[in-house]
């Protein structure tokens, strides 16, 4: 019987060993606790795997209005969520980060599709260079850099954001955004990259459809029916290659998009020059929400001039904004904010482009929430949710693939619901069962007694041989991978 247990096998940082000549009856303490410790890294070993998939712009009542067999498997297989509250302002860059942060946007960072930054004059902009400013981004740590830092591997494909080296960090495997990069090929791409040498057990999968065409058609065009059913097709065609591969009943796969679309109509135009001169602000980011920066001095000016200018519009002073859209508390902000009604388009003049459908209105209208359907082991399955917020799916990733979430605003209690119950990993602390359960108890009295028992042991090596201290503390114990 070897008595030799050496504790670099738990802990690659500790190096103290106990020495051999110690009692049966002590070292098989010591082997009990050590089994339970191995049992419990065996088990975060066995990483649970999650596809996040994003269409941009795939507004929540889009499964009723054409059959979308697809999407309807996946809510047989696992959960929907009917109503999906996003996060103000209700645009892609903000929401993006919102699902893998779960914060809002002005926690995050990523405040608007273009922002300025008044401290180090500059701009971001969805098309420009400084979208690979990493600055823009590192006031979170996105999901699928945490994942990493616990010794996992990311895999993105598009995600907004994701090509950037946030914090130092790429994903373990990404493609540089390219928006004529296929479907298909980003699909393609992900499965290697969940089989493949280096497997990633979190995959994010970002396509630009229906936005796109909700934009140019408007949300009630009778075209839209077919794109659509396109996007249907698509997400059959990661279903197929998720089965031929054998993924399928492996992969947590939640489909998901980071707001609506509204129609809007020429005839609900807001042009700003009637109201107030050009000279004295700048306009940042598009309608529905506009950022007014004015010029030095011209902030009354400006405000008055658009206070009841419409009323079909709101000016906000930044300390004004509500605070249920949580967006205020950040200098990215501008100190003047424009929002028209939905439906609503607000421009400078009425010779600029202009857009049969649109999003960023008010979070709390439902043509701005986004479609949530998931299914995999983690999911419970043919279950209806009626509403979540998008700062909670973080958290209800966090769970999935056992990480400890960062600071953020969602709440995992809101939608513990949509997993089945055994489904909850390695937490901190043992989960307080729903009904108290004998087995429960039993075990955390077997589990106190055990470290109990080789607590009073080490006292007793400690006093009786002088060994050097281990600075055993319990969070090490409990969470040797994390
Ligand atoms: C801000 O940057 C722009 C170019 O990006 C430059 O033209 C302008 O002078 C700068 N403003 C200040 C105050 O530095
Ligand atoms: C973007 O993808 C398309 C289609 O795969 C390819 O032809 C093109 O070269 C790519 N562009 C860049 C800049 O990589
Ligand atoms: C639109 O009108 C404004 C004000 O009349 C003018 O300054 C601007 O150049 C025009 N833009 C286009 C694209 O015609
Ligand atoms: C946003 O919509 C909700 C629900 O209709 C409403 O209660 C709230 O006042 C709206 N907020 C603003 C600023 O319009
Ligand atoms: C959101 O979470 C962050 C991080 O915990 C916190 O600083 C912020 O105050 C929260 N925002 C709200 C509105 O609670
Ligand atoms: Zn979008």
């Amino acid at each position: 019987m070897n008595q030799n247990i050496d504790f670099d096998s738990v802990s690659p940082n500790r190096t103290s060993s106990i020495m051999p000549e110690e009692s049966v009856i002590k070292s098989s303490f010591l082997r009990a606790l050590l089994v339970l410790l191995q049992a419990s890294g065996a088990q975060l070993e066995e990483q649970s795997q999650l596809l996040l998939l994003s269409f941009d712009g795939f507004r929540w009542d889009y499964v009723n209005r054409v059959p979308t067999p697809n999407f309807r498997a996946l809510m047989d297989e696992g959960v929907q969520v009917e109503h999906v509250e996003n996060t103000y302002i209700t645009k892609t860059y903000p929401n993006h980060y919102t699902l893998v942060t779960g914060l809002h946007a002005e926690t995050h960072g990523i405040v608007a599709n273009e922002m300025y930054d008044r401290i180090h004059n500059r701009s971001f902009s969805m098309d420009g260079p400084e979208v690979y400013n990493s600055w823009w981004w590192e006031e979170a740590v996105p999901l699928w850099v945490t994942n990493q830092k616990a010794g996992r591997k990311s895999g993105a494909a598009m995600w907004p954001g994701s090509d950037v080296a946030i914090g130092g960090f790429h994903p373990t495997h990404f493609l540089s955004y390219n928006a004529s990069v296929p479907f298909e090929t980003r699909v393609a791409q992900l499965i290697d990259w969940f089989l493949g040498p280096d497997a990633i057990n979190f995959g994010m999968l970002y396509w630009e459809e229906p936005d796109e065409s909700g934009h140019n058609l408007g949300p009630e065009s009778p075209l839209m029916d077919v794109v659509i059913a396109d996007i249907d097709e698509k997400l059959g065609f990661l279903r197929d290659k998720l089965k031929s591969t054998g993924l399928y009943e492996k992969v947590n796969l939640i489909v998901t998009s980071d707001h609506g679309m509204t129609q809007l109509s020429h005839d609900k135009i807001i042009e700003l020059d009637t109201y107030v001169s050009r000279d004295l602000y700048t306009w940042i980011d598009k309608s529905p929400v506009v950022g007014i920066l004015p010029k030095e001095g011209k902030l009354e000016e400006v405000y008055s001039s658009l206070k009841n200018a419409n009323p079909n519009m709101v000016v906000y002073k930044k300390e004004e904004i509500p605070d249920h859209y949580h967006y205020k508390h950040n200098l990215r902000i501008m100190p003047l904010i424009v929002e028209v009604k939905e439906g609503w388009t607000v421009m400078q003049n009425r010779n600029e482009s202009f857009m049969l459908g649109n999003h960023g209105y008010n979070n709390s209208l439902p043509s701005m929430h986004p479609v949530f359907v998931a299914r995999g082991p983690a999911f419970r399955r043919d279950y209806t949710k009626a509403f979540m917020r998008s700062v909670d799916l973080y958290p209800l990733m966090c769970s999935i693939l056992g990480l400890k979430p960062l600071p953020n605003n969602g709440s995992l209690s809101s939608v513990q619901d949509l997993l089945v119950e055994t489904s909850t990993p390695m937490p901190l602390v043992p989960p307080i069962p729903r009904e108290p359960s004998y087995a429960w108890a039993v075990g955390s009295l077997l589990g106190a007694a055990l470290v109990i028992g080789f607590l009073l042991m080490f006292v007793q090596q400690v006093t009786q041989r002088q060994l050097r201290p281990m600075h055993l503390s319990n969070s090490e114990i409990t969470q040797p991978l994390l």
